[in-house]
């Protein structure tokens, strides 16, 4: 199930819709039409090599695999910026019946990529333990598991290409975004809905918005439960990739294309939404909140 002889690209825009077919890795189209990069072919994101992750890395990313559900889905069909999910693939250009990355796409594939790797410590790189099944030592993933052990090819591919960067460069940092901002100044935000729109506890109460008790705050734990669980729906540092402020915000202004929750924010500049991102940037912390995220409700004792 896991390696097939196809391969096809699949494209998410508005609609799914798979478009070519291929021997598998036979044909990426497209690379000879950009020439503008400079002529040192190997690129120098914390060393790592280019060539082989044009030839190698990317091709992971559009292989098909099956179907349409966690999986058994194309990462692309999750992971272009448009979708916001951490790994930032560019859209694909689409050109006369082709579907495929240009050249300069591809760079800045491997540039977005490149922040999720760690060459210095290559098992900890998040492209690795995203896919990877916890319960061979990876991360909790949206996405569902693609790799059952480390001896996959796909893992064993991107081992190598990580080990191919510099051993001294490491992990981007990893962002702090503050609890205790979130509980005094994020969580209210669930119970205080805008005109005409109902509260996200209304649908969310069983994840991140977790209803106070009646007439009165949150207790601790009901906070730290539901920052945990909104912590998977933010990229630190990386407001614009954080799904928490992607769904809410109107198509528009950049947001996604469908929430059935309808929309908070309809425009980026939204203050309290440039609160937001400021909180997931790490630039906010503590519980003195900024006047964009002050609520009445619920009553603070
Ligand atoms: C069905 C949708 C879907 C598919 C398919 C998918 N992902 Fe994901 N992925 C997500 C979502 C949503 C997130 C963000 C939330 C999370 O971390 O679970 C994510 C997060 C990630 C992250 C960041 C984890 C972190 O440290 O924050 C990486 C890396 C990643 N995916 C890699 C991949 C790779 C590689 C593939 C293909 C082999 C893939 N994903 C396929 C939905 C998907
Ligand atoms: C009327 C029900 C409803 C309300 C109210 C609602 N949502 Fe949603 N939301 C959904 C549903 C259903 C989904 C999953 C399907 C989708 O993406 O539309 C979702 C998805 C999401 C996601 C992505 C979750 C994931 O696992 O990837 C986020 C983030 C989100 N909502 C945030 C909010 C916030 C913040 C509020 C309040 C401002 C809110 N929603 C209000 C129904 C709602």
């Amino acid at each position: 199930m896991m390696l097939r002889t196809q391969t096809r690209w699949i494209l998410i825009a508005s609609l799914i819709s798979i478009v070519g077919c291929s021997e598998q890795e036979s044909a990426i189209p497209g690379t000879a039409v950009e020439v503008s990069v400079s002529s040192a072919s190997s690129g120098t994101t914390k060393g790592l090599d280019y060539e082989f992750y044009k030839e190698s890395i990317e091709p992971i990313f559009i292989r098909y695999r099956g179907g349409f559900v966690g999986s058994d889905t194309a990462c692309v069909a999750c992971h272009t910026v448009q979708a916001n999910a951490p790994l930032g693939l560019v859209p694909l250009t689409q050109e006369n019946g082709e579907v495929f990355w240009t050249e300069e796409q591809s760079r800045q594939n491997f540039e977005n990529v490149a922040m999720l790797v760690n060459p210095s410590d290559p098992e900890t790189s998040r492209l690795l333990l995203a896919p990877l099944s916890p319960i061979v030592g990876g991360e909790r993933h949206s996405g569902g598991i693609f790799w059952n052990s480390t001896d996959h090819s796909e893992y064993r591919l991107m081992a190598e290409w990580i080990q191919s960067g510099n051993p001294s460069a490491t992990a981007d940092p990893i962002v702090d975004v503050d609890f205790e901002f979130f509980r005094s100044c994020v969580q209210p935000i669930f119970v205080n809905p805008i005109e005409n729109a109902m509260p996200c506890t209304e649908c969310h109460s069983g994840v991140f918005a977790i209803p106070p008790p009646a007439n009165a705050y949150w207790t601790e734990d009901q906070s730290r439960l539901a920052f945990e669980e909104l912590i998977y729906l933010i990229d630190p540092g990386r407001p614009d990739s954080s799904r928490f402020l992607h769904k809410p915000l109107h198509p528009n202004a950049g947001g996604d294309l469908m929430h059935n929750g309808g929309r908070r924010w309809y425009s980026k500049d939204d203050p309290e939404r440039q609160a937001l991102a400021s909180w997931i940037r790490g630039e906010s912390a503590g519980d003195q909140c900024p006047s964009a995220l002050q609520f009445e409700n619920p009553p603070r004792s």
